[in-house]
């Protein structure tokens, strides 16, 4: 049975202090059971450090992007194995504003993908349409090509590694939350989606979390729906009792 999943995003926010601080909060205050898995996804100079101080946890720690080489003249870049090398396992992909920021494609998705599939890490596939796609009721259209050019040439067995994430990029850091049924709707489409290219049995194995203010007080309702399995926090992963909140929202 799929896994109930909730990971704070932290984006470009917290250095190695306060990256510190923030942990120390969480370490103390998740309860001993958490009926979900946690993730947290600090920047990449934090990493290392948030590995060693949640070892013996039951926190994960993941990143927000990698680039697909194994190594090489790539300025700036991380690789798959620098990730595992500071214990790193689960990595981030396809966030809506790595595609509008930094200009990444779908098919620059796909080989990100493969990359940390073949590193035998844990990808967070995100996807998502905009507003202008919604307003043209182009939202399934957008996230099925999404899927299908950046995620779904992968073999059923890497299946297990994969979680993915709906993110609508207009609910993304604006305060506007998709509804209960506008995230449940999307959810059920992929799950269908899932059904038809690998199977029923895989379909119903992989997590697929909700992502854009997720907050305290919305948690419950929208986790509660049928086809969601958690969120992806941005904001409000920042603040260690409205985090925690979140990952206690599951009945
Ligand atoms: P917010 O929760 O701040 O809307 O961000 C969601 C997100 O982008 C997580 O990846």
């Amino acid at each position: 049975m799929r896994k109930n999943i909730v990971a704070g995003n932290w984006k470009m926010n917290n250095d190695l202090a306060e990256t510190q601080e923030l942990l120390s909060h969480l370490k103390m205050q998740l309860v001993k059971e958490p009926k979900a898995d946690v993730y947290v996804a600090p920047s990449y100079i934090s990493l290392f450090s948030a590995f060693e101080s949640l070892k013996g946890t039951a926190i994960e720690v993941a990143a927000q992007n990698m680039h697909f080489a194994e190594k090489g003249a790539y300025t700036g870049e991380i690789s798959a194995k620098m990730l595992k090398s500071v214990g790193v396992k689960t990595v981030i992909l396809g966030h809506s504003e790595r595609r509008a920021y930094f200009n990444e494609t779908d098919e620059l998705l796909a080989k990100k993908v493969d990359a940390a599939l073949e590193n035998e890490m844990t990808v967070i596939f995100c996807f998502g349409e905009e507003l202008k796609d919604r307003k043209a009721d182009q939202h399934f259209e957008v996230v099925k090509n999404q899927l299908e050019n950046g995620l779904f040439h992968i073999s059923k067995d890497a299946c297990k590694n994969v979680i993915l994430a709906y993110e609508p990029v207009w609910a993304i850091g604006t305060g506007e939350t998709a509804s209960p049924e506008q995230a449940q709707e999307i959810h059920a489409y992929v799950r269908k989606m899932l059904t038809e290219k690998f199977g029923e049995t895989i379909a119903q194995d992989v997590s697929i979390l909700y992502g854009g203010s997720v907050k305290p007080d919305n948690a419950k309702d929208i986790f509660g729906k049928e086809d969601v399995d958690g969120g992806l926090i941005g904001g409000a992963s920042l603040n260690a009792v409205d985090f925690l909140a979140i990952v206690n929202s599951f009945e």
